[in-house]
């Protein structure tokens, strides 16, 4: 039941044995809602943006969101048996082409045809991943670079141009814990290309310009709440592992009494550059989640929501993508009723991934599903079949479901469940 060929964004592609990209996600290909006025993701990116000066980073929102797996997992390093190229977590469209997982997709390509000392990617990602409020197959990422050429630098003098860069960064009043060195033998290793001094100021630019742009978010994170409190932002680095990067960290924000992971960085590996042929380039590398930022700037409940036509969403940040000062929380409209089914299954001869269960709901049912949980597993003593329980939670964003409706929603994912994954419904 396969399709030979699929076409996305006007470009067709031949399928294999290795497609299994689902009707509902490929009709959200054309969605990039990060392109559309007014829409939040749309907003947030816009924010982001505003913090990265002109034409030092060139902005790029329109790459395709199909690339090669040579893009997406080997020309950043992602070892042959890395678990992200997994089937169960990736979109592929045929064994060599894929949906990026990530916007660092587009890095070595960038690093290729520099056209700037910096840049800003936003796009649509996808990956197969569980069914609940916070977790959507596709979302949006954007990914940011700085990049410094040896040879091009006044006399050849790397330390003094980052240096200076470094000093032309506005100040900020936020609290920063960063107990980490700057790099780690063992845990976060400076690479052999760079010296200890070249590596410790590009991380530290790095950290500068993403604390910047984390005070700039949360200053309107708290405006839009209306918290008059003037207590200084708190952030924390933490170190993190990449394979794309060295060292690497993440950032977390103190927020509503827990810390937020914000964003991934690091120092990018060299052999990246060098495999782009600019070998004479040290660069840094960032990537964060929109909807993330979207979901605390708005104050959005469920992930769905950004992937709704109704007007009862969309209206409230008409005008806000011109006006950030009208930029305010979103008020949900009213909770509709949720109804939860159980259905289990004994396994059949083929091994099942969780995450291909979760893509049937999606499937069948689209966004009427709030949730899938497991619910109960085990395995028969005397058979040695496995049996598993899952509870899917039904309720739109947008009605009241009717029992019937439920019903057959229930019924049609159970059929489907039986013809895809050859599981046997008890
Ligand atoms: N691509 C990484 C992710 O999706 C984020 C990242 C980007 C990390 C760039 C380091 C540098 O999680």
């Amino acid at each position: 039941s396969k399709p030979e060929t699929i076409t996305i964004n006007n470009k067709t592609y031949q399928t294999d044995n290795w497609f299994n990209v689902s009707s509902t996600v490929l009709s959200l290909t054309s969605r990039k809602l990060h392109l559309q006025k007014d829409h939040p993701v749309q907003i947030t990116r816009q924010i982001i943006e505003s913090v990265f000066p002109n034409p030092t980073y060139k902005i790029y929102n329109e790459f395709d969101p199909v690339v090669s797996t040579h893009e997406n997992f080997d020309s950043l390093g992602f070892p042959p048996d890395h678990p992200g190229r997994a089937k169960t977590d990736t979109y592929y469209i045929n064994s060599s082409t894929l949906l990026r997982t990530h916007t660092s997709a587009h890095e070595a390509q960038l690093f290729r045809d520099s056209a700037s000392p910096g840049y800003l990617i936003s796009a649509d990602v996808y990956r197969r991943d569980e069914v609940d409020r916070s977790h959507y197959p596709v979302f949006h990422q954007m990914e940011g670079a700085r990049v410094w050429d040896r040879t091009k630098v006044p006399n050849g003098d790397l330390i003094s141009a980052i240096k200076k860069d470094l000093e032309l960064l506005p100040k900020h009043y936020m609290q920063v814990e960063d107990p980490n060195p700057p790099f780690h033998e063992e845990r976060n290793p400076l690479q052999s290309h760079h010296t200890a001094e070249e590596a410790t100021l590009v991380g530290q630019h790095l950290k500068r310009s993403l604390e910047l742009m984390v005070n700039e978010i949360f200053t309107h994170v708290k405006k839009a709440a209306g918290a008059e409190s003037e207590e200084p932002l708190k952030v924390r680095w933490v170190e993190a592992y990449f394979p794309f990067t060295s060292p690497s960290w993440e950032l977390e924000v103190w927020y509503q009494n827990e810390w937020l992971e914000v964003l991934g960085c690091g120092v990018s590996q060299q052999q990246i550059l060098i495999d782009a042929g600019v070998s004479n380039q040290i660069c840094w590398a960032f990537g964060i989640g929109l909807e993330r930022i979207a979901m605390l700037l708005f104050r959005i409940p469920d992930i769905r929501l950004f992937w709704s036509q109704d007007e009862r969403f969309l209206g409230q940040f008409r005008g806000v993508s011109d006006d950030l000062r009208k930029l305010k929380p979103f008020v949900p409209f009213s909770i509709h009723p949720a109804c939860w089914k159980d259905v289990a299954f004994w396994i059949g001869e083929q091994e099942i991934h969780e995450n291909d269960v979760m893509e049937v709901v999606r499937d069948v049912c689209g966004d009427v599903v709030e949730d899938v949980k497991l619910k109960d597993q085990f395995t028969h003593p005397k058979t040695g079949r496995k049996s598993m329980a899952y509870r899917i939670n039904y309720r739109s964003l947008e009605r009241t479901l009717t029992n019937r409706e439920t019903n057959r929603f229930h019924e049609d994912m159970t059929n489907e469940l039986t013809r895809r994954l050859g599981v046997e419904i008890r």
